[in-house]
């Protein structure tokens, strides 16, 4: 292939990541898909099953004790001619800033919600995420093969949880044991599915609504409440699913495979492809410019053999080949682009070219940090995304004082990495800065990793729950007079505020109405 196939290429990829809370369903779904796209033969394959020894990216103790996956990875396949990149976003203990990162380098997000419980909280934070950025949103309503909430209060829970308007393209005749399939809006057709007798999926028939038993219940219920969403136009919108203000909603079971096939037609049919990304000048970087992308990601030591580096990089111009020279554009410094992986789950293999909207991983890469932006030729900058507030607060200090100096380039080396976000005060001096994480495991990586790499013991004190807020210089002076806040300053220069509750932030912003709290 040449650089004349990139706008060709680019327009057949799709790039997303799953948001879900942990136990709705996402790895049953991401085998599913995977299955479907024949990107795999057997179910089974994705999940790290514990005490598994898998090949290549056990990289830490920590990973195999938990039988978790902590990279996270790329799951590509082709679907009816498009090619399909799965951003795989971290969950369960493994959350973290990862998670949040992934959802900096997709095109669309798949919530998927479990249909007895409607959005979930670590759902809801990912879709802050995605709101702030306006990513389209597709929705999968699973486990309809159990008892769920009425279809229709699901759709108030959506539109309440999230603000948007769900607009359903199937619609799910029955639940638990009576579910019987799904109907089909746009079509007026119904995708029934047969039993085994052990509830497998026997084989699925499509009838035309006009055919149904409507004096079967069940059948009846559904296609009134059909005629009912026809009736107020709750319908699906593509552009305003593009402008994030509704999304598209499929009913289904991942368990059983069902409904699976209407999700991937929507990522193929309903979300975007990769458009011009724009630079730190807001221009935008066309797609058949020459290669650039930035690095949402870093995972180092995913090979515990070799001790690499992975930068994740999303393409965001032109047509990537192994072997090209590239440069930084932080200090504009070159290197070869030799050693690069297509990520497939947890094992690698070498990747030879890349379009827009794919995921490389270049693992000779020592010197990428998160935000970095690459390119071959025309030079470009893209800017750097913002650092995530900290949820969790943890304090560090070094337990062998002579290895001070050891202590400080670790916490340089692995705040610029992103495993934690180190926050210093002048009055903690160096020695006892605060870490500020998303998920708990972030601490964990740190610790081990302090110890491996740098030789150096670290305890940690998690301090109490706190609420973060950035500040600018004026407000830090006023919120530094009331007792018991204390404003931090990540390496950026950034001021971060920590309260002990939200209610508190309310009441200072009450007492101090001027104050800059984002
Ligand atoms: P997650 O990645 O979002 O955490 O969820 P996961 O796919 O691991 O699913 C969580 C549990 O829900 C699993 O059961 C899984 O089998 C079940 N599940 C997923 N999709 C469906 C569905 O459509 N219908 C039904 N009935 N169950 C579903 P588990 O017992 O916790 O694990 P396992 O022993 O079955 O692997």
């Amino acid at each position: 292939m040449n650089d004349h196939d990139v706008p060709e290429e680019a327009k057949r990829r799709r790039t997303f990541a799953i948001i879900s809370h942990p136990d709705a369903g996402k790895t049953t779904l991401t085998e599913r898909l995977l299955l479907h796209g024949h990107a795999i033969t057997a179910a089974g394959s994705v999940r790290a099953r514990p005490g598994r020894r898998s090949t290549t990216s056990d990289w830490m103790q920590i990973e195999r004790d938990r039988g978790i996956s902590i990279a996270s990875t790329v799951l590509r396949f082709e679907h009816r001619g498009t090619v399909i990149n799965l951003v795989d976003t971290p969950g369960h203990e493994d959350f973290s800033e990862d998670t949040y990162r992934v959802l900096t380098a997709v095109d669309a997000a798949l919530m998927v919600i479990d249909g007895a419980n409607g959005v979930e909280e670590r759902t809801l934070r990912l879709f802050e995420v995605c709101r702030e950025r306006g990513t389209p949103l597709l929705t999968f309503v699973n486990k309809c093969d159990r008892p769920c909430l009425p279809p229709l209060e699901l759709l108030d829970r959506i539109q309440e949880a999230i603000g948007i308007a769900p607009t359903p393209v199937t619609w799910p005749i029955a639940q638990g044991r009576e579910f019987q399939g799904v109907a089909i809006r746009h079509t007026q057709t119904v995708r029934r599915f047969d039993r085994t007798s052990a509830g497998a999926i026997a084989g699925e028939r499509l009838v035309n609504e006009a055919d149904l038993d409507r004096r079967d219940p069940d059948i009846a219920a559904a296609l009134e409440e059909v005629a009912l969403l026809d009736a107020v136009g709750a319908d699906l919108d593509r552009p305003s699913f593009l402008e994030g203000r509704s999304t598209p909603t499929y009913f289904g079971s991942a368990l059983m495979g069902f409904g699976v096939g209407d999700v991937l037609d929507a990522v193929v049919d309903l979300a975007p492809a990769p458009s011009p990304v724009h630079d730190t000048a807001g221009v935008p970087r066309e797609l058949e410019a020459p290669f650039s992308g930035f690095v949402f990601k870093v995972q180092s030591n995913m090979d515990a053999r070799h001790r690499d580096r992975v930068a994740f990089i999303r393409v965001c111009s032109g047509r990537f080949a192994r072997g090209m020279a590239l440069t930084r554009s932080r200090g504009n410094t070159r290197f070869l682009a030799n050693h690069v992986h297509d990520v497939f789950g947890r094992g690698r293999s070498t990747l030879d070219e890349a379009f827009p909207g794919d995921v490389i991983g270049l693992s000779n890469a020592r010197d990428l940090r998160l935000g970095d932006t690459v390119f071959a030729a025309d030079p470009v900058a893209f800017p750097a995304p913002r650092a995530f507030t900290p949820e969790l607060f943890a304090e560090a200090r070094n337990v062998d004082p002579q290895r001070s100096k050891q202590f400080r380039s670790g916490l340089a080396f692995l705040d610029e990495e992103g495993v934690v976000q180190v926050l210093r005060h002048q009055d903690r001096g160096d020695q006892l800065p605060v870490l500020g994480a998303i998920g708990d495991l972030q601490f964990q990586i740190f610790q081990a990793r302090m110890e491996q790499e740098f030789d150096t013991r670290v305890e940690l004190t998690r301090l109490p729950p706190k609420v973060a807020r950035s500040t600018d210089r004026a407000s830090e002076s006023i919120l530094a007079t009331i007792p018991r806040l204390e404003v931090l300053r990540r390496s950026s220069g950034e001021a971060l505020a920590l309260f002990p509750s939200t209610f508190i932030i309310d009441q200072v912003r009450r007492e101090f109405p001027d104050l800059v709290l984002r």
